[in-house]
């Protein structure tokens, strides 16, 4: 990796500011720049307590926390931008915003500048024809905290030209990442895949079938998940969650396979947005406390059926992830466990679960529901009918 290459951030808050942060610890000089400078100093405050952590812990040496430090310059103007190779943009999700920026941005980079964009639910494609040149233009979709978590979604739009996802993938190695690349496509891969861990668990909720707490320690003690989905929804923000979901349903024209729930719904109408907000699922103390998960003995036959009807409804939409090539068998598998850490790759777990087994559960669920919502993916079909197994 070239450390002499400058980076650009634009947006300080949430993820600007941790990409900044990843930038100047692999070595770059980065310019961060906020419509709002009040934002940029408060992100350069946050970062410089994020780096007295980690000298704390060891992680750096106080001289190299400082030298992390001092290569993230605030950007008074955009112009500050223009000697930068790679400029990654977080600011708000909203098209026109982006489209406008990007364009502004391409008078005033150069001419082999790569334009990258942090959207979560956005078309690439969309924001690149914004541009003169739209083959300059990429995803790099990061995760929360971006300074933690691993995986970064690269997502080439329709006009991308090749040599830059080569060229993202290989920086984002040699920036301790966890590369994968993924196609256009509404939620990416983790967005997508992950929707049924959060969308049937409520649905199990919802039907009465186990409470908030056994549907949680079902998929934590029985499924292996770090987190219960409730929980996670807690943690994650109910608005968040439920603005993704309603998002990736309405970009897949409303397919019902990603329709939201009335439950979270009114939990954001109610402003229990989770633990943020003190309220969510769960109630929570000041010290983000909401009691014990509970010690008394699981309903194992009960449990089993949770965690089985979440899981066949995640290995569905991994192998249809996969049947719509959207991302390679290993990426969608790094995908799921790099960024949202499940305990394995879906497509492993089918094996092990058995893809007729799989089939069946999905096929019992859609005769019992009548809704197109469980259907099988055509690739699980087709992989029983072959007596074929991902690995
Ligand atoms: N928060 C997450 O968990 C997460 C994860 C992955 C991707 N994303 C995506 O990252 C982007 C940023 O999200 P965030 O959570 O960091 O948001 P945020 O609200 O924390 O920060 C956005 C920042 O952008 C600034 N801004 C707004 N318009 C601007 C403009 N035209 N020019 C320059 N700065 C501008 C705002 O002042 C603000 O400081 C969004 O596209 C979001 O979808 C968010």
């Amino acid at each position: 990796m070239d450390k002499s290459m400058i980076i650009g951030v634009i947006g300080a808050g949430t993820m600007g500011s941790g990409i900044a942060q990843v930038a100047a610890q692999a070595g770059h000089t980065c310019f961060l720049y906020d419509t709002r400078p009040d934002s940029v100093d408060k992100a350069l405050t946050g970062m410089a307590k994020a780096m007295d952590k980690l000298v704390e812990k060891g992680k750096f040496t106080a001289e190299e926390a400082a030298a992390i430090k001092a290569r993230i310059k605030p950007a008074k103007d955009l112009k500050d931008l223009s000697d930068c190779v790679l400029v990654i943009e977080a600011i708000i999700e909203d098209l026109v915003v982006k489209k406008k920026l990007f364009a502004d941005l391409e008078a005033i980079v150069g001419a082999e500048t790569v334009l990258a964009t942090n959207t979560s639910s956005l078309s690439v494609t969309a924001i690149a024809a914004a541009c003169n040149k739209p083959e300059r233009v990429i995803g790099l979709h990061f995760f929360n905290p971006a300074p933690i978590l691993p995986l970064v979604e690269v997502v080439p739009g329709l006009q991308t030209a090749h040599g830059s996802v080569s060229a993202c993938t290989d920086l984002m190695r040699a920036w301790g990442k966890v590369p994968v690349v993924c196609k256009d496509t509404p939620g990416f891969i983790v967005n997508r895949v992950a929707r049924p861990f959060y969308g049937e668990s409520i649905r199990i909720f919802e039907e009465g079938i186990a409470d908030m707490r056994t549907i949680d320690r079902a998929m934590k003690e029985i499924g292996g998940f770090k987190m219960g989905p409730f929980e996670l929804m807690d943690l994650i923000g109910n608005d968040i969650n439920f603005t993704v979901t309603r998002t990736v349903w309405e970009s897949f024209f409303f397919d019902p396979r990603y329709k939201p729930s009335f439950t979270q719904q009114r939990q954001v109408e109610a402003g229990w947005l989770g633990k943020k907000t003190g309220r969510g699922y769960y109630a929570y103390d000041s010290d983000g406390n909401s009691g014990t998960p509970g010690t008394a003995e699981l309903d194992a036959v009960l449990c089993r059926t949770i965690v089985d009807r979440v899981l066949v409804m995640l290995i569905n939409e991994a192998v249809d992830a996969l049947h719509l090539r959207v991302a390679t068998r290993e990426d969608i598998e790094l995908a799921m466990t790099k960024g949202v850490n499940y305990p394995k790759g879906l497509l492993k777990w089918a094996d092990e679960t058995g893809l007729p087994n799989v089939l069946k559960r999905l096929e019992k669920l859609q005769s019992v529901y009548g809704e197109d919502r469980y259907r099988p993916s055509p690739l699980l079909r087709r992989m029983v009918e072959t007596g074929s197994t991902f690995y």
